[in-house]
């Protein structure tokens, strides 16, 4: 008989063979998977058999969570990442190379335009920043580019703004180009982008498909080429999800449907009722009739999202002190939680930049951005009112100059 040392790894090693269906997929908490001989190790490693052997290139809950992405997207196939910026970075980089250029919407993520400005821009892929609203300057910069890739978000930060994924699709279609799409504001329940002809599309999962802010991870889905060409990045890069956060997602996709129609409906009362505020200059919320985005948005989105934004008269000081009123809405800067999460971007978010550059950026200083959560909506205008008599208060001092 082994030796107590020996017999504790192999006793505790012995997985059970379950004949039955879980109700829930199991977290795949190992490294690697053992083959039955040589050969078969081989044959997984190279391809010719499906199965696992290392999770780095592949594990069955951080491919069941693909596979259930994809098939909400309307896509062939999936692959997830250890966060949305790791999947934003390998389907990037899995269609262009050094001295090319890509054509980017100035809409975008912070971070997304820092891993193209700063990482890509170093390694010699250069990126060209345009409106996504204005479709002639879309078409000649992929004309004067020769960009092999549009990248676009669904709907965007921090101004709330809706791209026409297939009018964008038809541009970069017909210059040979892919359509990149981070349909992460939207979640696949509001929009699924390879329906209006989108080639990858990328989430950050950490927000609305996970839902409740445990967790960070990210997916890309498409054709099955098109994600095969993904495979090696992320096994070069190590860009694997861990099991367990993929199981805390694959929790959140069953309620994704009701959150998102929760999250829109709310959205859409306190947009309305921010409208008639004597101290809010301006909403942004694609429900909203007015919205530069709303013939788009009914269109191309089955509900109008959890995403708002507002403008307060009294600039820098109004929009502190409304986030500093708040006694439900977190102060953080992340979104598509169940709670509501309030952001006043020139003060957190992009407080390096100056007034000229907040303008350049379609940043009003008294702007704040709402990723409006599950509570009440009773108590969220309640909390909203506290917001803006704060701010209110800011503009009788004297106070809030832009
Ligand atoms: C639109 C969008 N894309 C991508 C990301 C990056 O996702 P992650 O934080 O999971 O890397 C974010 C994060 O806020 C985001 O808002």
């Amino acid at each position: 008989m082994a030796r107590f040392s020996t017999r504790a790894i192999l006793a505790s090693t012995r997985s059970p063979h379950v004949d039955q269906t879980p109700s829930a997929v199991p977290i795949y908490q190992a490294a690697a998977f053992s083959a039955d001989d040589a050969a078969e190790l081989g044959d997984v490693l190279t391809g010719a058999r499906p199965g696992y052997a290392y999770s780095r290139i592949d594990n069955p809950t951080t491919a069941a969570l693909a596979a259930a992405v994809a098939d909400l997207e309307g896509a062939e196939a999936g692959l997830a990442f250890a966060t949305g910026m790791a999947a934003i970075h390998a389907a990037i980089v899995s269609t262009v190379h050094a001295g090319q250029t890509i054509v980017a919407t100035q809409a975008l993520y912070g971070t997304t335009r820092d891993l193209l400005v700063r990482i890509l821009g170093g390694l010699g892929v250069a990126t060209e920043f345009v409106d996504p609203t204005d479709l002639v300057a879309v078409e000649a910069a992929m004309a004067k580019t020769g960009a092999p890739v549009l990248y676009v978000e669904t709907v965007s930060n921090p101004t709330i703004v809706v791209s026409d994924i297939a009018a964008l699709a038809a541009i970069a279609h017909s210059h040979g180009a892919l359509l990149l799409v981070d349909n992460t504001f939207a979640s696949p329940f509001a929009c699924r982008p390879i329906e209006w002809g989108a080639d990858l599309v990328m989430h950050s999962a950490t927000k609305y498909l996970s839902g409740h802010a445990d967790v960070l991870a990210g997916v890309v889905v498409g054709s099955s080429e098109r994600i095969d060409a993904l495979r090696p990045i992320l096994v070069d890069v190590g860009a694997a999800l861990a099991p367990l956060a993929a199981f805390l997602v694959l929790r959140g996709l069953p309620t994704l449907s009701l959150r998102m129609q929760r999250h829109s409906e709310t959205a859409l009362d306190l947009a309305a009722w921010l409208e008639g505020q004597d101290n809010v200059e301006r909403v942004f919320y694609p429900g909203l009739p007015f919205d530069p985005g709303h013939e788009i948005a009914k269109r191309q989105l089955d509900v109008f999202g959890g995403m708002l934004a507002f403008e307060l008269k009294g600039g820098r000081e109004a929009g502190r002190a409304f986030l500093d009123a708040m006694q439900i809405a977190e102060r953080t800067a992340s979104l598509g939680a169940v709670r509501t999460i309030t952001t006043h971007p020139p003060s957190t978010t992009h407080r390096q930049l100056d007034a000229a550059a907040l303008a350049a950026s379609g940043i009003a200083a008294g702007l704040l951005r709402c990723s409006v959560g599950l509570e009440d909506v009773e108590d969220l205008r309640e909390d909203f009112e506290r917001g803006l008599d704060a701010a209110r208060a800011t503009l009788a001092k004297g106070g809030g100059a832009k």
